[in-house]
């Protein structure tokens, strides 16, 4: 049995004022014991969280990390030695925003997967399709290709100490949501790929839904037989909402 996650991501919101008002709400949350639950801050947030929420069964981790584990000339980036060190258990690596708008490149994303595993954390690996993509039929194409950049370059076994997310980049922040069925079928056609190469690390993965997830649509989302839990942004920002998709995933 695969332990379903839900993983809160911050994105670029929250003063030192607003996530303490976010540790409380967290604080005060019945969360289910059967699932992992998450949050990712920004760095500089890292430490105030991790202290905040020292009493909840609930890990914290970055929203990216350099492509290099450990320290070194590399100014302005934040290594996964240091995230570990600052009491981070996972890592983001290759949300669409950094794809799409900060340039990580496919070779980058895996270099950082593998620096992240290398320093002991779980890197939350993020793949999926731009609705022209989708509307182009190439869906299943897309998400393919970006799975196979980490598992050609690093083996399929390095999946068994990873999460994925499918976040369709049109379901991002937008408020459409994929539908459960479209996106139970591409977690399955993830699973089957990974499940070519080796059918007990598929079965074992975690997938994760992602994209305007929210305590009213996660409970059908996370029925669907191949989706594991979910990556929410927007609504990981009020902490009622969020426990109640955290419920959500423990039903
Ligand atoms: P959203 O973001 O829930 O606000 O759509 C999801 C994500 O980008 O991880």
């Amino acid at each position: 049995m695969r332990r379903s996650m839900v993983a809160g991501n911050w994105k670029m919101h929250g003063t030192r004022a607003s996530v303490a008002e976010l540790i409380d709400g967290l604080n005060r949350q019945a969360l289910p014991a059967g699932v992992e639950v998450a949050v990712f801050p920004v760095s500089i947030h890292l430490a105030q969280v991790v202290e905040g929420l020292k009493g909840v069964a609930l890990s914290v981790g970055a929203q990216d990390c350099a492509i290099e584990a450990g320290q070194g000339a590399l100014t302005g980036e934040v290594s996964s030695e240091q995230l570990r060190d600052a009491g981070c258990k996972l890592v983001l690596v290759g949300h669409s925003e950094r794809r799409l708008i900060l340039g990580d490149s496919e070779e980058q994303v895996v270099r950082k997967f593998a620096a992240a595993q290398a320093a002991g954390l779980i890197p939350v690996l993020c793949v999926g399709e731009t609705l022209e993509q989708r509307e182009a039929g190439e869906t299943l194409a897309v998400v393919a290709r970006l799975l196979d950049s980490v598992i050609d370059a690093l083996g399929v076994a390095v999946l068994s100490a990873a999460v994925v997310a499918y976040e369709p980049v049109w379901a991002i922040g937008t408020g459409l949501t994929a539908s459960p069925q479209q996106a139970q079928d591409v977690h399955a056609a993830i699973r089957a790929r990974v499940a070519a190469k080796d059918a007990e690390v598929a079965g074992g993965l975690r997938i994760l839904y992602g994209g305007s997830v929210k305590a009213a649509n996660a409970a059908e989302l996370f029925g669907m037989p191949d989706i594991d839990g979910g990556l929410v942004g927007g609504a990981s920002l009020n902490a009622d909402e969020f426990g109640a998709i955290c419920r959500a995933a423990g039903n």
